[in-house]
């Protein structure tokens, strides 16, 4: 089987064919941050604007890239959601007209269950049952997953994810967008041990997750060096903001792994490309001599491969789109049904 997937739920228009003997043959992706950066953040309506100019032309490269026809598809899998309504909109309409044209089935993707399945696009695919740190710019939940298709939530961010909060912090110093990987890159070289930055929620029992105190507290002491800040204040405070995040998900998936008695713990979304965040990890589950598991940094972000697998699963197990073009902008990841 054949499937293409299409992703279009943010600010990158991601194109890709996945077969389930040849693997991946073929991917594009287009990222809007050019458009976005003067805005400090994605604006819907151009994110929408410019999925509907990219998309079409995306999916005929990705096509003369695999050397296939249409008629060599077997079916299109699209972001149905969550994500940014407008955007959507233009993935699940151009799969629903392609689908009815071509003659073949959609079938709608979680977003985030995409993310959770990117690693399984590596050489080395995980077993299930795993423990699953989800960490995007909009998300950041822990998840029991049983087997593939069956997420239990044990857990997530009450407010900010942890992506948004570091693209709001890296806002804040004036950095660029999206955040994440300025702040990565500026924390290289910078001093983790010099502000003492929270760990927000450690000390309270369960597996739920708050970030925007930590934006506040990054203020604080920015503002605290009264407009004064050098590059070496800058990367002192993201350095010192990378490991409060990283430490606080370390002790909460932990105290995931030892409750649902998993040595298994993967980790996806953008945040997962974060090397900080990996190094801690790889840690923590060598201290009960667990496996941990992701994608390589360009399966981490968003990006058509991970919707062309996931919605092959979902078309192996016979679930196609209904006739109607229907995105969900919130959609809770353990209300899919399952793959078995
Ligand atoms: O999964 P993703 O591409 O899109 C969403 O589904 O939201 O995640 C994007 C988020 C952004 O917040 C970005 O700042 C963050 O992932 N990110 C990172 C890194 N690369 C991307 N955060 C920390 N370190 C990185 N290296
Ligand atoms: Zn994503």
């Amino acid at each position: 089987m054949r499937v293409l997937g299409i992703e279009t739920s943010c600010d990158e228009t991601g194109v890709a064919i996945y077969d389930d003997v040849q693997g991946l043959i073929a991917e594009r992706l287009y990222s809007q941050i050019s458009l976005h950066k003067e805005y400090g953040g994605v604006v819907p309506e151009l994110a929408s604007r410019d999925h509907v100019r990219k998309l079409l032309p995306l999916i005929d490269e990705v096509l003369k890239d695999a050397n296939c026809q249409p008629s060599d598809i077997d079916g299109i899998a699209y972001t149905a959601g969550p994500g940014l309504m407008g955007a959507l909109m233009v993935g699940a309409s151009t799969a629903q007209s392609l689908s009815m044209v071509w003659g073949i089935p959609a079938v709608p993707v979680h977003h985030m269950e995409g993310h959770l399945l990117a690693p399984l696009l590596e050489d080395h695919p995980p077993a299930f049952p795993l423990v699953a740190l989800l960490v995007s710019g909009g998300h950041t939940q822990l998840v029991y997953v049983e087997t593939m298709g069956s997420y239990r939530l044990l857990g997530e961010s009450l407010d900010d994810a942890a992506g948004e909060a570091f693209d709001k912090t890296a806002k804040m110093m004036g950095l660029s967008y999206p955040g994440g990987p300025a702040i990565a890159a500026l924390a290289a070289s910078g001093d983790d041990a010099r502000f003492d930055f929270p760990r927000p929620m450690v000390n309270r029992p369960g597996l739920d997750f708050s970030f925007s105190g930590l934006k506040t507290f990054t203020l604080n002491t920015f503002e605290g060096l009264d407009g004064s800040a050098t590059d070496q204040d800058k990367a002192d405070i993201a350095a010192c903001f990378q490991r409060a995040v990283v430490e606080t998900l370390a002790i909460k998936c932990r105290r995931a792994l030892k409750e649902t008695q998993c040595k298994r713990l993967l980790i996806a979304g953008g945040v997962s490309a974060n090397t900080a965040l990996r190094a801690v990890l790889e840690k923590e589950v060598g201290k009960v001599n667990g496996e941990l598991l992701y994608a390589r940094p360009a399966l981490c972000t968003d990006n058509g491969a991970m919707i062309a697998y996931a919605g092959l699963q979902r078309l192996k197990a016979g679930q196609t789109a209904e006739l109607d073009v229907q995105v969900r902008p919130r959609w809770p990841l353990d209300t899919l049904p399952t793959l078995a």
